[in-house]
């Protein structure tokens, strides 16, 4: 099997600062990056900024910067807050990069040669903000159909990309390959769109030029999409690939993004590829939007939720729980406050602080802090175990499907499992015992052996939360990886087990 893993994010625009939504994305590619790793695979995770653009130009010009200072100033809050939310990533990749730029404008050259680009002229509605053209039908009120704002009727020398030839050729991909569009509902809704037809693409523009040049033609620029997408080889090295990166990882195993840029990855990039003879990925997830408190997040509405402050009060791990666990992925969701402290007070500090902070006093109470070696199981210790493998199979399947609130359930079936199994044999009851130690003993073992796998398999999710778990089972703190350590009873006897200190408190609601 080919133990190598390549997963992106979209890149994020700079005219904007980072929210929630953004937070979503690049933590969901987070959580399955960790875990691939953790089951040994060689993994490059890439996040970015998109910094071209009109909108770009346009914002940097009514703050009086240039766009490269703008776009330096909001890429340092990207990083600083993917940084803050504990964010794995290989790479980081700006479309300014000299990389990025000499990379487009090959691939452009490529599918120029191949005569899949020729200069035209091209009249159409714009929406500036969205930097999408429409066509008159498209319109809603003569309004752009996706954010609702005017539109202007642009005209002007354009090359265009002969999108239209590859029509059945990304049919047949899409219908040859029912994994390449996920979620299902979202593969049927872009095979119906190209089955209407593809236009030819217009790919440059000559009316601000914050771009990468077209070569050869340079009162033009590249149109952002053309510019933005091709991140995801330049990243790697493409063309020249002197690491031998874009070899060894591409194609990606994984673009996650939001629904809003679906069509985007999934018809514009294949037969971008197609036309340059690159391999397509393997996969596109759109995940699903949030809404806040039942709203829309717009900055207008001044409801844009600040991931830093939520940090700061709650800590990475508890928003990074929250946001993969609250809604399945693919759906739309919702962002409350009080949903957020429902689960942060139950599942957080009820279920799991509790599990681990009863299982290690108990130690410590009864054995001085030593871990004891099991005796005999019993029927009820033996249902038990046997959990455990069931559920990090489960967890395999349901990460390949990147179905993390599913994941979350199954690893929270344990841990109510494991409370349970607490109030079942009632160690408190037997300490009072002194026949019955060996069978305190066992228990004890089971329940500790028990918190050790559930800080393994949460530790792609709430990474410093497992690590401050592990070390209070006098494990390395930064050997977490499930791979090779995912069997019931690696645990040695005689362990020194520390006291836990509570790892999520109660959140009082205000
Ligand atoms: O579209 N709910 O960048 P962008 C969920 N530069 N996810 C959300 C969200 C919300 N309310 N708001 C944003 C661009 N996102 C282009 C991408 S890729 C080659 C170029 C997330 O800054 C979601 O992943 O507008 C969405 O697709 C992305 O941010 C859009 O980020
Ligand atoms: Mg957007």
């Amino acid at each position: 099997m080919d133990k190598r893993f390549y997963i992106t994010t979209p890149i994020y625009y700079v005219n904007d600062v980072p929210h929630i939504g953004h937070a979503y994305t690049t933590l969901a590619c987070d959580a399955l990056a960790r875990y691939k790793r953790s089951r040994g695979f060689d993994v490059f995770f890439l996040t970015g900024t998109d910094e071209h653009g009109q909108k770009v130009e346009k914002a940097a010009q009514s703050k009086g910067e240039t766009p490269l200072e703008l776009a330096d100033r909001v890429m340092k809050r990207f990083q600083a807050l993917w940084e803050k939310l504990d964010i794995s990533h290989t790479d980081f990749i700006r479309t300014s990069q000299e990389r990025h730029i000499k990379g487009v404008q090959q691939l452009f050259r490529i599918i120029q040669a191949k005569g899949d680009i020729y200069l035209g002229e091209y009249e159409d509605w714009y929406c500036t903000p969205c930097e999408t053209f429409w066509t008159e039908t498209q319109l809603m009120d003569g309004c752009c159909p996706d954010c609702g704002r005017p539109t202007d009727k642009l005209k002007e020398e354009s090359y265009f990309f002969r999108m239209s030839k590859y029509q059945e050729e990304l049919i047949r991909h899409i219908e040859e390959n029912p994994e390449f569009i996920q979620p299902r509902s979202r593969r049927n809704e872009i095979l119906n769109f190209v089955r209407e037809g593809l236009r030819d693409l217009s790919i440059s523009r000559t009316s601000f030029s914050w771009g990468i040049p077209v070569p050869g033609d340079e009162k033009h620029v590249i149109y952002v999409w053309f510019d933005a997408l091709t991140n995801y080889i330049t990243a790697l090295g493409y063309p020249e690939d002197p690491e031998g990166q874009f070899k060894t990882y591409w194609p990606a195993d994984a673009h996650v993004i939001g629904k809003d840029i679906l069509r985007f990855h999934t018809v514009y990039w294949p037969t971008f590829l197609l036309a340059a003879g690159i391999p397509l990925p393997k996969k596109v997830f759109a995940h699903g939007w949030w809404t806040v408190e039942g709203q829309k997040m717009s900055k207008s509405l001044q409801n844009v939720v600040e991931p830093n402050m939520l940090i700061d009060k709650y800590g990475a791990d508890a928003i990074r729980y929250f946001l993969l666990r609250e809604v399945p992925f693919g759906l739309d969701g919702d962002f409350s406050h009080s949903a957020l402290i429902h689960r942060i007070n139950s599942d957080l500090a009820n279920d799991l602080g509790n599990l681990v902070s009863r299982s290690t006093a108990m130690v410590h109470k009864y054995f001085d802090g030593n871990l004891p070696a099991p005796g005999e199981d019993e029927d009820i210790d033996r249902r038990f175990i046997d959990r455990f493998p069931a559920a990090v199979r489960t967890v395999d399947v349901q990460m390949n499907e990147l179905a993390f609130n599913k994941a979350l359930q199954t690893i929270w079936e344990l841990i109510s499992a494991a409370n349970k199994y607490i109030d079942e044999t009632a160690p408190w009851a037997l300490a009072k015992d002194e026949e019955r130690r060996e069978r305190l003993g066992t228990v004890m073992y089971n329940l500790i052996e028990a918190v050790r796998l559930i800080a393994l398999l949460i530790a792609p999710f709430m990474p410093e939360t497992a690590a401050r778990t592990m070390a209070t089972l006098g494990g390395d703190p930064e050997a977490l990886a499930l791979e090779g350590n995912d069997g019931w009873g690696d645990l040695h006897p005689g362990t020194a087990i520390a006291k836990a200190a509570p790892l999520f408190p109660r959140i009082e609601a205000e």
